[in-house]
């Protein structure tokens, strides 16, 4: 089988815990992502995706382990690896504006400077910033302000891998599906690998490939790859009405419900790749499922 565009390998990180002993936060993490694939990861609070994140980032070192893209080991940050953090990470003394042209600049060093920001004006307006607030600082923004100017930021630098650490989740709700569809749009037309955290379910079914599940921490394993077996283009509405929409989601709220628990603190489990879960109610021969076909009726009547 040839070697996916990243490749996570045998991934362990411990960090001191504060009471002169060591706490393993994940094991063996293995997984690959391919070129273009849409990923999405999933777990409870402080199982260690971010931590996965800095380190597919290459801004911190695991405890053991190897991450490669393209087949070259990640050592150190890169412009060919856009991150949205979790906080934004915005540079406080530059305006929205030169937030994003200063990675611009950076990567296409031969571009006019008229060219840079006519580049990261259209990003910014691609997530709802125009006219005056371009040229205010990030502490005169509103926190969804600054997400949005986060996520223009890494967009706008075309990185080859994007990670993106819950980029919503300081988004008002109308804000959120209007930046979800964006995103869709962009990645559809770019179809850069993505990688991004969520605690949002709903919006992981809507634009993920994959879901990747994590057990609780510590000891957090990445236990399954389920496989988002609903066909794209995808619209929140849309989705609902698939026959796999509520057996997939079922499947992950049980996952993090009860398995997450009841899978995790194993330290002597053999490393693995996690368990790939294909759920497909369309397939010839596959039961329909009734608690799906129940509330689909209780949706139409
Ligand atoms: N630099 C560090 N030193 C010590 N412990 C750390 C460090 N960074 C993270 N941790 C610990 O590692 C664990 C995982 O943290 P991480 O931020 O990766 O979780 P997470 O899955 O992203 O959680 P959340 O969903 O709340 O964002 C936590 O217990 C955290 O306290
Ligand atoms: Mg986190």
């Amino acid at each position: 089988m040839s070697r996916p565009f990243l490749s996570i390998e045998n991934l362990t990180q411990t960090f001191p815990d504060g009471k002169g002993g060591q706490l393993t936060v994940f094991e063996k993490a293995s997984f690959g992502i391919e070129k273009g694939e849409f990923v999405c990861i999933l777990g409870h609070s402080g199982c260690g995706k971010s931590t996965i994140m800095n380190i597919l980032a290459g801004l911190a070192e695991p405890s053991s382990g190897v991450v490669k893209m393209d087949g070259y080991e990640v050592s150190g940050p890169s412009l060919d690896r856009g991150v949205v953090f979790q906080n934004y990470s915005l540079l406080p003394w530059l305006s929205t504006l030169k937030n994003v042209t200063f990675g611009v600049r950076a990567r296409y060093p031969d571009w006019p400077k008229a060219k840079v920001e006519e580049h990261a004006r259209a990003y910014l307006a691609m997530v709802g910033l125009e006219g005056d607030t371009i040229h205010r600082k990030p502490s005169q923004l509103s926190g969804g302000m600054r997400q949005r100017v986060s996520i223009a930021r890494a967009f706008a630098n075309h990185p080859k891998l994007l990670l993106l650490d819950e980029p919503f989740g300081a988004l008002d709700a109308l804000t959120r599906g209007t930046i979800q569809d964006e995103l869709l749009k962009i990645w559809g037309g770019t179809r850069q690998t993505v990688f991004m955290i969520t605690h949002d379910i709903d919006e992981a079914i809507l634009l993920a490939d994959r879901i990747l599940l994590m057990t609780n921490g510590p000891y957090a394993r990445v236990a399954e790859s389920v496989e988002i077996t609903i066909p794209r283009p995808r619209s929140r509405t849309g989705i609902v009405e698939h026959p796999n929409y509520y057996a997939i989601r079922n499947h992950l709220v049980q996952f993090l419900g009860h398995r997450s628990k009841e899978l995790a603190g194993r330290s002597d489990a053999p490393a693995a790749p996690p368990e790939r879960v294909v759920i497909d109610r369309t397939a010839p021969g596959a039961d329909p499922d009734p608690e799906a076909a129940r509330r689909l009726r209780a949706v139409n009547d």
